[in-house]
């Protein structure tokens, strides 16, 4: 048994034990459990059976929407769905140095901008550095309200004085402590509890709190994967390091989209919008080089036209390489089969490399052809046409499926100056998409298509040698 009041918490999911174990049963993660004090019970003691009456409500009431406060950035308030909504407990999380402290400095700097009162508390940072950072952004002179800060009860007194900020963020939730808890500051108890705090104060007061979160080597918010289920949204910001752009993205939201993506570009004067990723995800291209195909996706109702651009080469290993950075290596796998098993492509003695360009991450299954004319275009050494776009699904018999907001895309397509599209059939219905569209069936016609295209070009290089 376990002293009194001490439980073993996994720091990874939050799972109580009253023993240590190397293993974790609920996360199965190893050596995660830690010795900590149990947390006290919120609120005031009471006697048990004497709880305080309450009035139930029906479904048909009055229901307004949540007041907002847009902080002006709109790739920002996009993702949250319109605005920071009162009361709420946003949970942000990213890699270090991503940019999280940059883009709430700018955040609060621009709804103080506002007039309205926005306060930014460091766990992590003397105010001389939050200070510096400021002044690198160009935000001196906006009137944030600055403190380096880690008591999570000292912070709550603070800010109950005065007139309630509209915007408080928490730099990080990792840094905080409350004395309600006895562990030490960073473990899984003492998160919960400052996180619980914080989110009791935000409910009452009707300010939105926004917490920093930090994030593991293999992307989750560290530790504290409870404060995910407490807070109402979370945000993480991703990007690649090489690159500038910086893409947020909703996973949770109870109060918006959780499609809905806002790009940034990390420049010397910190984060810029980019009101039109498209064109940026573009600007790179490699134009008639074989292996690149541009796909045209959607970003929640966003459309998005990326790049993808795939390698492939005969393989020296026994078990040839498949690598994919920015697209899911299961969906490849599937492609790879089809081409395999419908189109008479022999991949297995090839190696593959599969990109999406820009650092960019996609989601969608509707890139499947696009991945696939890219694969087979390097396969033939034949470039695909430059001013085409292509989407579809494809299914496990070869066939190209539909996908959703098609006339959003080609529209998107249209108006960057593309040309040509390869959709599935009944794409051309939403109207008329400004370009020229090829519908396929099956990704086979797709296949034989770009192979009579390296034939060609194999043949005018052999005319041209001979
Ligand atoms: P930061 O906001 O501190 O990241 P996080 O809080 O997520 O750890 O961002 C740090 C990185 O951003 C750092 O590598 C420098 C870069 N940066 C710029 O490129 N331009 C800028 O204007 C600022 C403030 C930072
Ligand atoms: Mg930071």
């Amino acid at each position: 048994m376990s002293k009194r009041g001490l439980t073993f918490i996994c720091q990874n999911c939050g799972a109580a034990y009253n023993r240590w174990q190397g293993k974790c049963e609920a996360c199965g993660d190893w050596n995660t459990l830690s010795e900590e004090g149990a947390d006290r019970p919120a609120g005031p003691g009471r006697k048990p059976g004497k709880g305080r009456l309450f009035k139930l409500e029906d479904l048909a009431g009055d229901a307004t929407d949540a007041p907002r406060i847009a902080s002006g950035i709109g790739e920002l308030d996009r993702v949250t769905g319109g605005g920071f909504v009162k009361g709420s407990v946003l949970l942000l999380g990213g890699d270090p140095g991503i940019g999280k402290s940059t883009l709430l400095i700018q955040a609060t700097a621009a709804l103080a901008r506002l007039g309205q009162r926005a306060v930014y508390i460091s766990g992590e940072e003397a105010v001389a550095q939050v200070r510096l950072r400021a002044e690198r952004l160009g935000l001196r002179e906006a009137a944030v309200e600055l403190a380096s800060e880690t008591s999570v009860e000292d912070i709550i007194a603070t800010l109950s004085e005065g007139k309630t900020p509209k915007l408080i963020v928490i730099d990080s939730i990792q840094t905080m402590w409350t004395d309600t808890v006895e562990s030490a500051p960073g473990t899984v108890t003492q998160v919960r509890g400052a996180a619980q705090a914080l989110i009791r104060f935000a409910k009452r007061t009707g300010a939105a709190i926004i917490l920093v979160g930090h994030v593991t080597k293999d992307g989750q918010i560290a530790g504290p994967r409870v404060v995910e289920h407490m807070v109402d949204a979370v945000l993480s910001f991703e990007g690649e390091g090489s690159h500038q752009f910086r893409i947020l993205r909703a996973v949770k939201n109870r109060f918006g989209p959780t499609d809905e993506i806002g790009v940034f570009e990390m420049t010397g004067a910190g984060l810029c919008e980019v009101t039109n990723p498209s064109a940026l995800f573009l600007s790179e291209r490699d134009l008639g080089q074989p292996g690149t195909a541009v796909f045209a996706g959607m970003e929640g109702t966003r459309p998005l036209l990326v790049e993808i651009q795939a390698l492939v080469a005969p393989s020296t290993l026994g078990t040839p390489r498949r690598s994919v950075v920015g697209w899911d290596s299961s969906r490849l796998s599937m492609v790879l089969a089809v081409l395999e098993a419908h189109c008479g492509v022999r991949l297995g003695g090839h190696d593959v490399y599969l990109n999406v360009a820009g650092g960019m991450r996609i989601q969608e299954p509707a890139a499947d052809i696009a991945a696939a004319a890219a694969l087979v275009s390097s396969l033939v050494d034949a470039p695909l046409p430059p001013q085409a776009v292509y989407f579809g699904e494809v299914s496990l018999s070869g066939a190209v499926r539909p996908v959703a907001q098609a006339g959003s895309r080609l529209k998107e397509a249209a108006k960057l100056g593309f040309t040509a599209a390869v959709v599935p059939e009944s794409a051309r219905e939403s109207g008329d998409p400004g370009l020229r569209t090829t519908e396929i069936g099956n990704l086979a016609s797709l296949v034989a298509d770009i192979a009579a295209r390296g034939r060609r070009k194999a043949a005018q290089s052999a005319g041209e040698d001979g």
